[in-house]
């Protein structure tokens, strides 16, 4: 994916090889966690995050040790709400391979989750980050868990539009703030600048949650990875969906009596019928019209960054992932 951007790709190659250091105990206990990791470390991922932060970090002067372990601990932090989230999603497959939850069980996966995210820790004693950093990146895995303790304790009914936007932001937007924040700081950038590295960010964030949630619904196993139509078999309804409830009663009432029953999340033709009543009501390209909203947002807190190598990378990344949206 990177490729075609050398001074980002050739930091990634270096990202990846400290990535996998972080797993070569000699212990017996934690070699077996080391081995779990390097399973779904190396299943792949787009390394969005560390992108993210390393490209944030070259909008300045560049510390490439500091940077590094930054995106280190983000693509730690990351990887660790996966293995849990694939628990809490009853989820069989993830980046194309089974996740640890349904090969190794729920046990083994919240002791991976967990061995993940003290890994995460352990990276950021690397950055040197001021203590303000390191509350953010706190409270951004706090958001994590916040967002989907919220989302599972709504599962089974239909969210407005507001609780869905903070629910997302909060999943996913909160740790995509971070990494520009830590970067741009890293990279010795003014307070002004920084917070617009932050509400870049968290608008990416959210733009980029939008669009898996698309995908969800639209999307194939084969170019996601994952399974589709996962969220409605769990009860949740994400925006595509609670558009369409909005538009129309019989959406609404076939969304209701759907989400009720967890037995029906077997019932392919019922999944069918919500997919295509998301579509027909054109709920679809209104949610994609609310996606470019916040992919314009991030763009034009973009254009308030410094016009530098990393913000070149920060606007090959918006492209890379949104280019059907742009
Ligand atoms: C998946 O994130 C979880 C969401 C926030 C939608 P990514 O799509 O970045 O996952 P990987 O790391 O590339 O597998
Ligand atoms: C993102 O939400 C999960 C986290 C922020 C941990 P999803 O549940 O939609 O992510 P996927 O679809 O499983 O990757
Ligand atoms: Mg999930
Ligand atoms: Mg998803």
């Amino acid at each position: 994916v990177w490729e075609s951007i050398p001074a980002l790709n050739a930091e990634l190659e270096a990202f990846e090889q400290l990535l996998h250091e972080q797993f070569k105990s000699k212990k017996n206990i934690s070699s077996y966690l080391d081995r779990l990791s390097l399973g779904i470390i190396k299943s792949g991922g787009k390394r969005l995050r560390p992108a993210m932060t390393i490209s944030a970090a070259m909008l300045g002067k560049y510390e490439r040790d500091k940077a590094l372990h930054a995106a280190l601990s983000v693509e730690l932090l990351h990887t660790a709400t996966l293995v849990h989230d694939d628990i809490i999603d009853d989820s069989p497959l993830r980046r194309g391979s089974p996740t640890v939850y349904a090969r190794e069980g729920v046990n083994t996966a919240v002791f991976a989750g967990d061995y993940l995210f003290i890994k995460s820790i352990l990276a950021l004693a690397g950055t040197g980050l001021p203590v303000i950093y390191l509350e953010q990146l706190a409270r951004a895995t706090e958001a994590v868990c916040v967002g989907e303790v919220e989302q599972f304790r709504g599962r089974g009914s239909v969210p407005g539009i507001k609780t869905y936007l903070s629910r997302i932001t909060r999943k996913t937007g909160f740790l995509f703030a971070a990494c520009c924040a830590a970067g741009a700081h890293l990279g010795g950038l003014g307070e002004d600048a920084v917070k617009h590295a932050t509400r870049f960010g968290s608008s990416f964030g959210a733009a980029f949650q939008i669009k898996d949630d698309l995908l969800d619904i639209l999307g194939s196993k084969k170019t996601i990875g994952k399974p589709t139509g996962n969220d409605l078999k769990e009860g949740i309804v994400t925006l595509p969906v609670l558009l369409a409830a909005a538009k129309d009663a019989d959406t609404k009432a076939l969304v209701d009596e759907f989400i009720s029953d967890l037995d029906n999340r077997f019932d392919e033709i019922k999944i069918r019928a919500i997919q295509e009543a998301v579509i027909r009501s054109g709920s679809a390209r209104e949610a994609e019209s609310i996606l470019k909203k916040y992919i314009s947002r991030a763009e034009n807190y973009r254009g308030k960054l410094p016009r530098t190598t990393g913000n070149e990378m920060l606007s090959f990344i918006m492209r890379n992932t949104f280019k059907e949206y742009m």
